[in-house]
């Protein structure tokens, strides 16, 4: 299928360059931070590809790595509220760090944090690379947040809109 790539209607909020020199800040923050713990992250898929694989190159401790899926969206740009997870993870007694693309309404973010905690982890992070406080629906600290942004609706640098867009090395608002 071909895909849309119809530059008009997007509006570049960060470029490739300021993205790496902020994952980058991130990265030597959680560096710091688990110097002497066993680092276990978690990428919430698919968004968070893109992110995670910077973020821990720029990594100055080692780290395990760990993926699960989160779906809510479909193919509408307002989520769902119903979240599907799907893992196979065993992180008792780890140091977890989940790594999200971005945080919009905080319900999937929530639903992955009450799945993990059944495990009882020895603790459990935040890291997203962009929040959107204005929307959230439930209460979440964030420890470590790349760009916080208004209510607006982004793509690139790994985010979607219906599966398109994912490849752009930018994050741009993707005007109707
Ligand atoms: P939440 O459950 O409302 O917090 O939404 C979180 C998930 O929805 C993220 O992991 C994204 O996959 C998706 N999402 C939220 N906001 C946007 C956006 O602006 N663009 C694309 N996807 C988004
Ligand atoms: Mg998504």
């Amino acid at each position: 299928m071909k895909k849309d790539s119809d530059s008009s209607k997007l509006h570049e909020l960060y470029s490739s360059e300021e993205i790496k020199k902020r994952v980058q800040e991130l990265s030597f923050a959680i560096s710091n931070d688990y110097v002497n713990r066993e680092l276990n992250i978690v990428g919430i898929l698919k968004g968070a590809f893109i992110f995670l694989a910077d973020l821990v190159r720029f990594l100055t401790i080692p780290c395990y790595i760990h993926f699960l899926r989160a779906s809510s969206y479909g193919c509408q740009k307002i989520t769902s509220g119903q979240v599907e997870i799907q893992h196979t993870l065993n992180l008792a007694g780890k140091h977890i760090l989940l790594v999200e693309d971005i945080i919009d309404t905080g319900l999937t973010l929530n639903s992955v944090i009450n799945e993990l905690r059944i495990q009882h982890p020895a603790s459990l992070k935040i890291c997203s690379l962009l929040d959107k406080p204005a929307a959230r629906k439930t209460s979440i600290k964030v420890d470590y947040t790349g760009f916080t942004i208004s209510d607006k609706f982004v793509v690139g640098y790994g985010i979607d809109f219906s599966e398109h867009y994912r490849e752009l090395p930018y994050i741009a608002e993707l005007k109707n």
